[in-house]
């Protein structure tokens, strides 16, 4: 609704001054919407990408991986990394427990973080 008053004084020509409404664009956020595929013991493991753990946003989405002890010692939550991009680089945990097994796309889901 448009509470403009108009007076006498605004209506002379050249006086009135409208504004020109302009959609102004907003930056729009860029949503990560690439799956991240990991395999665990022969399954593929499909993820959609929410900020957090690997391994939360599996288990938050129904997805079965295994794990013992989220502190990155036990190394059951070790997954390959088949498809994907966003992860964290692989903490102190993950480089102690998997050793070269990280230039084979090895992540600990437990450790791993979507970015
Ligand atoms: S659950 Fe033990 S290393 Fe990830």
């Amino acid at each position: 609704m448009n509470n403009r008053v108009f007076t006498v004084g605004s209506l002379i020509p050249g006086r009135l001054i409208v504004k020109p409404q302009v959609a102004v664009p907003t930056k729009s956020k860029k949503i990560k919407t690439e799956e991240i595929t990991v395999e665990q013991n022969g399954s593929k493991i499909e993820i959609h990408p929410v900020k957090g753990k690997l391994l939360d946003a599996a288990l938050n989405q129904g997805k079965q991986i295994n794990y013992k002890c989220r502190k990155g010692t036990c190394g059951q939550c070790t997954v390959k990394v088949i498809k994907g991009t966003g992860l964290s680089a692989p903490n102190e945990q993950e480089q102690k427990k998997l050793k070269n097994e990280l230039t084979n796309g090895h992540r600990l889901a437990c450790q791993a973080e979507i970015l």
